[in-house]
């Protein structure tokens, strides 16, 4: 059984995200969406609602589990066995960052934990977390970027509850 662990911020997942997800949950046995427990950062989502909308956007795929994780993805992927990590690749700019982070912890774990990029499809390849939170604080469309019931938590947080 071959399982991978997609880990991330998802403040909040976009459309982008979950693209990654079911794309990667039909080429492992089973997929781990984690989400990093940053207390450093200043997420718009409390940890726990991140997971909750993972759970909700991905509750018709089987064989997909989400998590939350802190410290080391190194030290959370031993602990569950895990020996691939996933992670989306939009454009050349993530790629330095993307390879930094992958070459770390395949370093950092003796060569325990590869990790495997997807190529975001071309109609996602513009979306981040962050924009789609810069949109919505000027109460813009963000329909495009997320799912609808995701779209109505993000604007709740600024104050705009139309949606
Ligand atoms: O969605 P993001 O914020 O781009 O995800 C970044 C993430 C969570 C994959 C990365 O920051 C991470 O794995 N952090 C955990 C700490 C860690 O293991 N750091 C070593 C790699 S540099």
């Amino acid at each position: 059984m071959i399982s991978a662990v997609y880990p991330g911020s998802f403040d909040p997942m976009t459309l982008g995200h979950l693209d990654v997800i079911r794309r990667a949950s039909k080429m492992f046995d089973h997929l781990t969406v984690s989400v990093l427990d940053n207390k450093a950062k200043n997420a718009l989502f409390s940890v726990e609602e991140r997971v909750s909308i993972l759970e909700e956007a991905t509750r018709e795929l089987p064989n997909v589990e989400v998590d939350s994780f802190n410290g080391l993805l190194i030290d959370y992927a031993r602990q569950k066995d895990i020996h691939i990590s996933v992670r989306g690749l939009r454009a050349i700019t993530d790629f330095e960052y993307e390879l930094q982070i992958a070459q770390t912890n395949r370093k950092l774990s003796d060569g325990k934990l590869d990790t495997v990029f997807l190529t975001t499809s071309l109609e996602y390849a513009y979306l981040s977390s962050s924009s789609v939170k810069e949109i919505a604080s000027f109460h813009g469309d963000i329909s495009q970027c997320v799912p609808a019931f995701v779209a109505k938590l993000v604007y709740e947080k600024y104050g705009r509850i139309d949606e």
